[in-house]
């Protein structure tokens, strides 16, 4: 069968792991899918820049060139920031092209509107990049737990902040000696207060929990505490009395309604959360029917975060294969009362 041809948004941290991983493995994934996939096009903002990848595709700066392109079947959204990615996903929707995005900024903020245009043009809208990096979360909790009523999502949803607390921890290293090195490993978010504001942990348990609840669960409703007021003395404090600091998302179900936070909390060292370091992630699903599970990996980064949106890329190329489309992971999601943290 003729080439599936794709095109990317960005070309950064997790633009250049895809393009590595579809090189790679190029051979496996064309017999996964039935057909070569191929990268025509990827936008960038600055074309001159000096990339870590080598790619035949054409590097555009305007996404016309790939909206207005037929042969281009799949975008995979990698910019990040809410503008002008969601206005691109939009019009990618519209205009019949299948849409896979690792951005959670979109997906927490703007999920519906997208699912809907999905709907309406018949296509593929994936985004399981979204939350955990490479763990696989989305799919799990929407389609193999759906038996399930989920009680409770709760865990270690950012790499940054994770990363850096282990190495405060266990290096005693400065809280800004260590961002900036997650910022060099590409685990930060352009904009790192995402990271260690708490926000960016969640805008994911957000999507977690409106997927794990069908409920519309906001960015408003998640009561938010990052770790910018941690110090080494709260670290070290934790640990004379036997425990470590970690960035928990957390999210119940229960008679009252729902419930969501993020902010530190002390954890006994003997707890299997206080044993998750660097950039891994782990996050636990209680269901009624299953009872407790745990999805657990590298949480950021380049080709762990490559795996889960190629992953995604090779689903929809399956499925425009086999005629499938419309295979949107979330649309139906009922009121439920939110109630607040009390403190
Ligand atoms: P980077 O900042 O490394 O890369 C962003 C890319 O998008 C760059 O190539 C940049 O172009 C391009 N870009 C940004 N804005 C525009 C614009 N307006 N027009 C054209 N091109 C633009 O980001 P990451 O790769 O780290 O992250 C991408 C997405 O993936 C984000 O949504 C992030 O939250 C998400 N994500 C990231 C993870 C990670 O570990 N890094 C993990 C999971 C999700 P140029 O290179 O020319 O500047
Ligand atoms: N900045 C994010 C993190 C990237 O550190 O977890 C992965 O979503």
């Amino acid at each position: 069968m003729s080439a599936i041809s794709i095109a990317l948004l960005g070309c950064g941290t997790v633009g250049t792991g895809v393009i590595k991983v579809l090189e790679k493995n190029a051979h496996s994934i064309e017999k996964k899918v039935g057909a070569p996939i191929v990268v025509k096009k990827v936008l960038v903002r600055n074309p001159d820049k000096l990339r870590n990848v080598a790619t035949n595709a054409t590097i555009v700066t305007s996404f016309d060139e790939i909206l207005n392109d037929p042969e281009i079947k799949i975008v995979a959204e990698l910019m990040g920031g809410e503008t002008p990615a969601k206005d691109y996903m939009l019009a990618a929707l519209k205009a019949g092209k299948h849409v896979v995005t690792a951005n959670k900024d979109v997906v927490a903020k703007h999920g519906r509107e997208l699912f809907e245009a999905a709907e309406s043009s018949h296509v593929d809208f994936l985004f399981e990049a979204s939350v955990g990096g490479g763990i696989p979360i989305i799919r799990p909790l929407k389609q193999c737990l759906a038996a399930n009523q989920i009680s409770e999502i709760m865990g270690i949803v950012n790499g940054t902040t994770n990363y850096m607390l282990t190495k405060m921890t266990n290096e005693h290293m400065d809280y800004n000696d260590v961002l900036a090195e997650a910022q060099a490993k590409g685990y930060a978010e352009s904009d790192p207060t995402a990271d260690v504001g708490g926000f960016d942990a969640a805008r994911k348990i957000a999507i977690l929990a409106s997927i794990g609840f069908g409920a519309r669960v906001t960015l408003d409703d998640v009561y938010t505490e990052g770790i910018t007021n941690i110090t080494i003395e709260d670290i070290e404090y934790a640990r004379e009395l036997g425990f470590v600091i970690k960035l928990l998302a957390i999210a119940k179900h229960d008679d009252r309604g729902i419930n969501v936070r993020v902010h530190p909390a002390f954890l006994p060292c003997t707890h299997p959360l206080a044993a998750v370091n660097d950039v891994f992630n782990a996050i636990f699903v209680k269901g009624d029917a299953v009872g407790e599970t745990m999805f657990y990996g590298r949480g950021a980064g380049e080709l762990p975060t490559a795996s889960a949106v190629t992953a995604d890329i090779i689903d929809v190329a399956r499925d425009i294969r086999h005629n499938v489309s419309s295979r949107i992971l979330c649309t139906c999601f009922e009121q439920t009362h939110i109630y607040p943290v009390t403190k």
